[in-house]
C-alpha cells in the first residue's frame, strides 16, 4: 500500500489517486454488495456456537453457495483491480513529473542564496559579473570574475567545454589555482558539500540570459595596452609567468628559428589559435578563450606585442602551466 501514501502526497494533484481509490473502493463494495458474499442477511447462523466448535458447511452449501460467494469475492476484486491499475497507471507520471518539478524549484530557490552569500561579492548579484583584487600584491590591475548569465551562450561553440554543467561544477569543485576563484568543493579545500554546488549550478542555468557582449573595441589601444588589461594577471606583467606559461620564446616553442618568414607564419597561426579557442588540458589551469572578448584587430595587435620581445634561446620551457618543451 505504500505507492497510495505515495500518490496522496503529491500536493495538489494528490486528490486524484485518492478519488481513484474511492471509484475503486465504491466498485468493490457494489461487487461485493450486490452479487457477492454481502447480499445475504438474515439471522446469523450459528451466532451462539463457539467458533472452533461450530459445523462447517455441508457438502451441498460448499458445492452451490459457497462456491458461488468464493466467485464472487474473485469478481469483486477483480473490478477493483481492473478500475485501480489502469487509472493508477494513468496518473502516474504527472505526479512524477510534477515531483521532479518540485526538487527542480526547491534546488534553484537553495541555489540563489547560496550563491547570494558565496559567489555574489565577485560574479555580480545578478551574476553580471564583477572583479576581484589580484591575489599578487606586486600587479595592481583588478582580476575579472565573467559574467555567469550568459555562460551557457559564451561556451556553446566552444570544443574546450563540451559540457557547460560539468565545466561548471568542476570550476567550484577544484576553483581556478593562482587566481581569484577559490575552490568551494570539499575535494578541494572548501567547505561545499557536492549537493550545494549542484544547487547553485543549477541556479546558474536557471537564470542564463543567452546574451553576449559585443566583443569590445579596442580600437585604438596598444598590444601592450591589451596584453596589460587582459593577459598580464595570468601570463605576468613582463610575460614572465604567472598561472599562464612565461611567454618570452613562445614563438620558438611553436617552431619559430627566428630566421625565415614562414616559420614565423606558423608560430603566429598557433598563437592566435590558443587566443581564440583558448586551451583547457586536464590538470592545467585552462587559457580562456578571447574570441568573444578581444576584435580581431585587438587579437592581432597582442600578437604584435608578443613577436616584439621574443627572445631566441631564453629560458626554453613554458615555466608554468606545465607545458614541456616541444609540446603541440
Ligand atoms: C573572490 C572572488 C570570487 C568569488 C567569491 C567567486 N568567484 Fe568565480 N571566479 C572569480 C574569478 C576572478 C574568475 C576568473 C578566473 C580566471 O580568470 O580564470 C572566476 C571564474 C568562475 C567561473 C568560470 C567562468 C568562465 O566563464 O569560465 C565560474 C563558473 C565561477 N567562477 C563560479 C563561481 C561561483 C558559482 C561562485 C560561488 C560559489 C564563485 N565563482 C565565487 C572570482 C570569484
Ligand atoms: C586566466 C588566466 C589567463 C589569461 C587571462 C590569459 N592566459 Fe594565456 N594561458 C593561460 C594558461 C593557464 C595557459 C597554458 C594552457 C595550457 O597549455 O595548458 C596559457 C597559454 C597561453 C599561450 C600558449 C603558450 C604555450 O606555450 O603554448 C599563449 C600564446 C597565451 N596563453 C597568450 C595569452 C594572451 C596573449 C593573453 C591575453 C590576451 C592571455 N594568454 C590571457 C592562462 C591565461
Amino acid at each position: 500500500m505504500n505507492h497510495l501514501f505515495l500518490a496522496a502526497e503529491g500536493g495538489g494533484p494528490g486528490t486524484v489517486p485518492l478519488l481513484i481509490l474511492i471509484v475503486a473502493l465504491v466498485g468493490f463494495g457494489l461487487a461485493y454488495f450486490v452479487v457477492g458474499p454481502g447480499k445475504r442477511s438474515g439471522p446469523k447462523r450459528n451466532a451462539d456456537i463457539p467458533l472452533a466448535m461450530r459445523p462447517y458447511h455441508a457438502d451441498e452449501e460448499l458445492e452451490t453457495t459457497g462456491m458461488e460467494r468464493a466467485m464472487a469475492w474473485g469478481v469483486a476484486l477483480a473490478v477493483f483491480a481492473s478500475l485501480f491499475i489502469p487509472l493508477y497507471w494513468l496518473i502516474e507520471p504527472t505526479r512524477i513529473n510534477n515531483a521532479v518539478d518540485d526538487f527542480y524549484e526547491a534546488d534553484v530557490a537553495a541555489g540563489r542564496a547560496e550563491y547570494q552569500n558565496a559567489c555574489a561579492s565577485c560574479h555580480g548579484v545578478n551574476l553580471e559579473g564583477g572583479s576581484a583584487p589580484h591575489p599578487s600584491p606586486d600587479v595592481d590591475a583588478p582580476w575579472p570574475a565573467p559574467a555567469l548569465d550568459n555562460i551557457v551562450a559564451r561556451y556553446a561553440d566552444s570544443e574546450i567545454v563540451p559540457d557547460v554543467r560539468e565545466f561548471i561544477l568542476l570550476t567550484l569543485i577544484h576553483g581556478r589555482p593562482g587566481t581569484p576563484m577559490n575552490a568551494f568543493g570539499v575535494a578541494g579545500g572548501g567547505v561545499y558539500s557536492d549537493n550545494q554546488l549542484e544547487q547553485i549550478t543549477t541556479y546558474i542555468l536557471s537564470v542564463q540570459t543567452g546574451e553576449i557582449p559585443e566583443a569590445q573595441a579596442f580600437v585604438g589601444r596598444s598590444g601592450e595596452d591589451v596584453f596589460e588589461v587582459s593577459c598580464a594577471r595570468c601570463h605576468g606583467p613582463n610575460a614572465e609567468g604567472y598561472v599562464g606559461p612565461q611567454l618570452w620564446n613562445v614563438y620558438e616553442r611553436y617552431g619559430w628559428s627566428g630566421e625565415d618568414d614562414e616559420s614565423l607564419v606558423q608560430a603566429r597561426n598557433a598563437v592566435r589559435q590558443v587566443l581564440q579557442e583558448g586551451r583547457n588540458l586536464p590538470g592545467n589551469a585552462p587559457m580562456p578563450s578571447f574570441a568573444l572578448e578581444l576584435t580581431d584587430d585587438a587579437i592581432e595587435a597582442v600578437i604584435d606585442h608578443i613577436e616584439s620581445f621574443q627572445d631566441l634561446g631564453g629560458p626554453r620551457t613554458a615555466q608554468i602551466g606545465g607545458l614541456p618543451e616541444g609540446d603541440d
